[in-house]
């Protein structure tokens, strides 16, 4: 029988999942059905429910659901939990496991698929929201040579910066600071995990952040040159990326996890690439 998966968020109709997930089970020769499914605010339980009983085996879960299913969740993960949200679930009879796969995702697509080592690296990571959260564990597992995080509510970059200490490997050196507070330093990766490319903002950062030969990286997809890149392009930084390659990569995270086989992911990213311009 087939099995069947699905993404729920509210809205849901520009989801990549259903096109990525079908690609997958393609060229992996799995027999999946995965469909996208509108949740309704306040009703996210009851909308899981009846996809477990009627055979659903796993989700993905977008905005604003996260931390419903964190909540719905009877197992979680460490990055989930760190994270304090779940974008993936896996329906085991009366288990629900909760995973977050959006930082090692990230960490995947810039480590391997745009060979830009992290280890002994100097990272700067803009935010210190959900999205920055779910990417700490991971980028600590690279061990740069420093991490600091950078916030407009200097607190909130504090608070992960505290988290963050608990996790280190090696001799990560941890630091956060203000967004004003970034001039006379520069990063080999600056990774942007604002909220601010999805109005078309730019968070207020000095042009020099970005050491000769960086990567700049836009967590935001499909949104082409953001304010942020275009400070980056602005600023004669060669290596722009958006989150392309992180929603394919996390994507390959969750069908292996529910399905026991790694799909290759370049072909999806190809597909889903939208230019820098
Ligand atoms: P997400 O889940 O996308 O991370 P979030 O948890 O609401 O969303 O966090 C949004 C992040 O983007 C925060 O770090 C926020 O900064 P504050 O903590 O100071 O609010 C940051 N952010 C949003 N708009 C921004 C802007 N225009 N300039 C700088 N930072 C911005």
């Amino acid at each position: 029988m087939t099995d069947r998966y699905a993404v729920i968020g509210n809205p849901i109709d520009f989801s990549k999942s259903p096109f990525i997930h079908m690609a997958f089970a393609e060229v992996t020769g799995q027999d999946i059905d995965y469909t996208k499914v509108l949740g309704s605010l306040g009703e996210f339980a009851a909308t899981v429910d009846a996809f477990r009983a009627a055979g659903g085996q796993g989700m993905n879960i977008t905005a604003p659901f996260k931390l419903d299913a964190f909540d719905y969740a009877t197992e979680r993960s460490p990055a989930a939990e760190l994270a304090g949200a779940a974008n993936a679930m896996k329906f085991e009879g009366d288990r629900v496991l909760v995973e977050n796969f959006d930082g090692v995702g990230l960490v995947r697509d810039v480590v391997h698929n745009l060979a830009c080592p992290m280890k002994g690296r100097r990272v700067l990571l803009l935010g210190a929201g959900g999205a920055a959260r779910g990417a700490l564990l991971p980028f600590l597992a690279e061990q740069p040579a420093v991490l600091v995080i950078a916030n407009r509510t200097v607190a909130k970059a504090l608070a992960l910066s505290d988290i963050a200490r608990q996790h280190t490997h090696g001799d990560t050196q941890v630091l956060a600071l203000g967004l004003d507070q970034l001039l006379g330093r520069s990063f080999d990766v600056v990774f942007n995990a604002t909220s601010a490319s999805l109005r078309a903002e730019l968070p207020p950062v000095p042009a020099t952040v970005f050491a000769p030969g960086a990567l700049a990286y836009e967590l935001a997809y499909g949104k082409g040159l953001t304010p942020f890149l275009r400070l980056a392009q602005n600023a004669g930084v060669q290596r722009l990326a958006d989150g392309v390659g992180m929603l394919a990569e996390q994507a390959a995270e969750a069908f292996a996890w529910w399905r026991g086989i790694r799909p290759p992911t370049s072909e999806v990213i190809r597909q889903l690439t939208v230019p820098l311009d």
